[in-house]
């Protein structure tokens, strides 16, 4: 997902400064509805709706968003994958998206935990889909909470603060790597690693650009992504999904058609060479890379890694490092199996990588758009 920052910098002179408007519309430009999910979340009186609104929070591919919940009885909930919120081009076994229902899961389950109730996580509980095909109407996972009396985890509080950190990072802090151990310690079902050392982080860099470069040249991986653009205000307010480009410069951008879907989707045009130099400053100011990892591939091993992908975030959260997650080295789409394999090989990973993260210090960004949890109630 574009850096706003960056494509300010870039794109900002093709356009006459006159012509970005005045600071009144700046002031409106910011998505009301679309934050509000981060604003109050847990309020309702039934737990498992208290719940559901921390989880809507979690992060996930693309922000789909692919959660649906049901109530059931009086204690349980299950969730089901929106089988329209998947990514069958770069995703086409519904990997990531079941690491992101793992996710909100896990989030499910903190935020039920600060609020006095023990949660159980029964993956897949009419069966699991083979992990070569894809995911199908059956439940992902019930919750079934019970009353106790558990201390809440320390990982909630940093809950509101969460990112994914699109931004370049400080090019002059790299990060220590005992900062690293209470997030490979909150890591609780699978495999976490990581380098800080600049000799392997430049090799994962190296790896983690030529990936990016395929998908962004393969059409129809480079078109999900087009296709999921959210550009300006009220296009960010109807759907708060997907890739939110957002901001009185972008909007002023897309007003005087520099950047547009047509644009973006354009490999020809200056919006397009734009999001790659940014890519480029993302790659370059990285300090380190993480990785986590499962011996299989399994429906619940992927379902666990979101799990614990959210707490890897979180403990990153409390210590203070920026993370962006780089999933394109391994997606199992055809153009890009040479380098899932070279990722697999370079990162010395015993199983399946699940996740793949570049790590560094950012500047505070702010939270990205949420559908709110009563979209997501069936
Ligand atoms: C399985 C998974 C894969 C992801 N892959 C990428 C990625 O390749 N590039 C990226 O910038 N963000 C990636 N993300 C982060 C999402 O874009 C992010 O979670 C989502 O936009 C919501 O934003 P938030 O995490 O700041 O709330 C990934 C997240 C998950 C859970």
């Amino acid at each position: 997902m574009p850096s706003r920052r960056t494509f300010l910098a870039g794109l900002g002179g093709l356009v006459a400064a006159g012509a970005v408007g005045g600071t009144v519309f700046a002031f409106t430009r910011t998505p009301v509805a679309a934050l509000a999910p981060w604003a109050a979340p847990g309020t309702a009186d039934d737990p498992r709706v208290r719940a559901l609104e921390w989880a809507v929070l979690a992060p996930n591919p693309h922000n789909r968003q692919p959660w649906l919940v049901a109530l059931e009885n009086d204690d349980s909930a299950l969730i089901y994958c929106d089988l329209d919120r998947r990514l069958p081009m770069t995703d086409p076994f519904d990997r990531q998206i079941t690491i992101g229902l793992g996710c909100f899961a896990e989030l499910f389950a903190l935020a039920a935990g600060a609020d006095g109730f023990a949660v159980t996580v029964t993956p897949f509980p009419e069966g699991e889909p083979a992990n070569d095909w894809r995911l199908d109407e059956r439940p992902v996972a019930r919750l079934t909470l019970a009353r106790s009396g558990v201390a809440a985890d320390p990982l909630f509080a940093a809950v509101p603060d969460r990112r994914s950190n699109k931004e370049p990072y400080d090019p002059a802090r790299p990060v220590p790597a005992a900062a690293l151990q209470p997030v490979a310690a909150a890591a609780k079902q699978s495999d976490f690693a990581f380098t800080v050392d600049p000799e392997r982080t430049a090799v994962l860099r190296d790896l983690a650009q030529r990936a990016w470069d395929i998908e962004a040249i393969t059409p129809r991986t480079h078109q999900e992504s087009v296709d999921l653009m959210r550009i300006g205000k009220s296009e960010i307010e109807a759907n708060p999904d997907g890739i939110d480009l957002g901001g009185a410069m972008l909007e002023t951008l897309n007003m005087v058609g520099v950047l547009t879907r047509e644009t973006l989707a354009d490999p020809e045009s200056e919006a397009f060479a734009q999001g790659k130099t940014m890519y480029r400053e993302l790659f370059d100011t990285t300090q380190g890379f993480i990785w986590q990892s499962t011996p299989g591939n399994s429906r619940a091993e992927q379902l666990v890694a979101g799990r614990d992908w959210l707490r890897i975030n979180l403990a990153l959260t409390l210590a203070g490092i920026s993370v962006q997650p780089l999933s394109q080295p391994l997606q199992e789409y055809p153009e890009m199996a040479a380098l899932y394999r070279e990722a697999h090989e370079t990162l010395g990973a015993d199983g399946t990588v699940q996740m793949l993260a570049r790590i560094g210090y950012g500047p505070d960004v702010p939270p990205s758009p949420r559908w709110p949890a009563r979209a997501k109630l069936m």
